[in-house]
């Protein structure tokens, strides 16, 4: 799960689709990480653990990272929130970057149509809650698409 900083929306992500692998019994690795390195170790957005907590999910423990080149090599899957974060993926990635590893998040639930995950950094606490919607949703949508497959 990839977004700008690694602090609003792929930590969001990171946290409900782990939760959601383990209720289905796969045994996918998931993480996040952000193309930008401005907060690197700190940890997620004050709204982004409140949201998640209100909805069972704890992710106070996650800190950001940025994305590197390896990466590449060591995922099957990168899936940027945002079609500026996947440009900036693109930069990191260099040779190893591969479009076929990195549909945008939302194409799982709106195939094609190339959608934003908002970016809710100078939002409100409700745009994180919509943000929350969004993710769990195209979540669902992720597990239903990949889930024979991959398990
Ligand atoms: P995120 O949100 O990419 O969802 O973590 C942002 C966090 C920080 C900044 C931009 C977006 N920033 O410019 O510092």
């Amino acid at each position: 799960m990839v977004c700008l900083g690694n602090i609003c929306r792929s930590p969001i992500a990171e946290g409900v689709m782990q939760h959601k692998v383990k209720m289905a019994g796969l045994d996918w690795v998931v993480e996040s990480a952000g193309t930008y390195g401005f907060h690197e170790n700190e940890p997620p957005h004050v709204s982004s653990i409140k949201v998640c907590k209100e909805n069972g999910i704890d992710i106070h423990h996650q800190r950001a990272r940025k994305l590197k080149e390896s990466d590449f090599e060591n995922y099957d899957l990168l899936l940027p929130m945002a079609n500026d974060v996947l440009s900036g993926m693109q930069t990191i990635g260099g040779h190893s970057f591969s479009t076929e590893k990195c549909p945008l998040f939302l194409d799982a639930l709106f195939p094609g149509m190339l959608k934003d995950v908002p970016d809710p950094y100078y939002g409100t606490y409700e745009d994180f809650e919509k943000v929350y919607q969004l993710i769990d949703k195209c979540c669902d949508a992720i597990l239903s698409k990949y889930g024979e497959q991959k398990k």
